[in-house]
């Protein structure tokens, strides 16, 4: 079912019945096994509301106000939708969404999300791992970046008939940060279909790095041997580099990274230090060991 923005989230699923059901599956113990839900001892993940998650939103493509996206992105239409996998891939070709997911195993994940701006969430997703559809297309050897891009649809998206933005939005990851365990590609979360205002009907989720790099309603996915340029690099080389890993030591160059505001958490209760690699170190530190993350960022 499609998001409408008219339909409340709570009308299909209520919230409280949702958590219950992921209670119960917590207890069974399918949850734990999950290895995105290592936690630290100090915090227990409790997933931000779903009204929260779905009206404040960055998705320029709708506007420069946290509520454009919900406000707008109801008119993005998103079935049908294809991806077009393709580069260093053994199986090129316009891929249909549904027939992308048909074969994949949608799993609950709850995420810390830590937006640039210094303000966070925990996010219940939905999805797959990115690298059962790498694997699915056949990444080449030379291969060893993978870049993406949004929609570009101007007459859906009022934000792109702004040309001082150097649309479609594009993002990238090394080969091996598309491959680890932790990288989704989601397609809902509370259990529902991606709401437009989060991405639908399918974007990246890459919980160790800033917002900025989950790039939203994808429709295009290229393997290659060079690093892909990024939006926010290409707009502000200085404060947005291409690894954007979340890190409380490198500030932002108009913001400390020291901590975030975690949304719904109350005005004055809300502020929680942030934590290196957005509390996912021990899954992914290794990934950059002998890199210096302050030339990296
Ligand atoms: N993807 C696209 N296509 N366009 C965007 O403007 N914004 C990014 C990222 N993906 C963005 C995007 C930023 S800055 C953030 S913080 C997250 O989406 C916000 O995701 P959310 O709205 O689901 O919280």
């Amino acid at each position: 079912m499609p998001f409408k923005p008219d339909l409340h989230w709570s009308d299909v699923t209520p919230e409280a019945l949702f958590l219950n059901r992921r209670q119960l599956i917590a207890g069974a113990g399918a949850l734990l096994a999950s290895p995105a839900l290592a936690e630290t001892p100090s915090e227990t993940l409790e997933p931000t509301s779903l009204e929260d998650i779905t009206s404040h939103n960055n998705f320029y493509e709708f506007g420069w106000d946290k509520g454009d996206p919900a406000a707008k992105a109801g008119a993005m239409t998103t079935k049908p939708w294809s991806i077009e996998i393709g580069g260093l891939v053994d199986k090129p070709g316009t891929y249909d969404l549904d027939d992308l997911v048909k074969g994949q195993t949608i799993e609950e994940r709850i995420y810390r999300f830590r937006c640039v701006e210094a303000w966070s969430m925990v996010v219940p997703w939905n999805g797959f791992e990115l690298a059962a559809l790498l694997n699915r297309v056949g990444v080449q050897p030379s291969a060893r970046y993978v870049a993406f891009e949004t929609l570009l649809r101007p007459e859906e998206m009022p934000g792109q008939r702004d040309g001082s933005f150097p649309w479609p939005y594009v993002e990238g990851l090394r080969l091996d940060e598309a491959m680890h365990p932790l990288t989704l590609l989601a397609t809902g979360l509370y259990g529902q279909p991606m709401p437009n205002q989060n991405g639908a009907p399918i974007r990246l989720v890459v919980p160790w790095k800033y917002g900025f790099k989950s790039i939203k309603s994808i429709v295009r996915i290229t393997l290659t041997d060079q690093q892909p340029p990024t939006t926010w690099n290409i707009l502000q080389p200085s404060e947005y580099g291409f690894y954007a890993n979340v890190n409380p030591a490198v500030d932002h160059p108009r913001w400390s990274q020291a901590s975030e505001r975690r949304i719904g958490a109350g005005l004055f209760g809300g502020r929680v230090d942030t934590l290196m690699f957005n509390g996912y170190a021990d899954q992914v530190a290794s990934l950059y060991a002998g890199q210096d993350l302050a030339v990296d960022f």
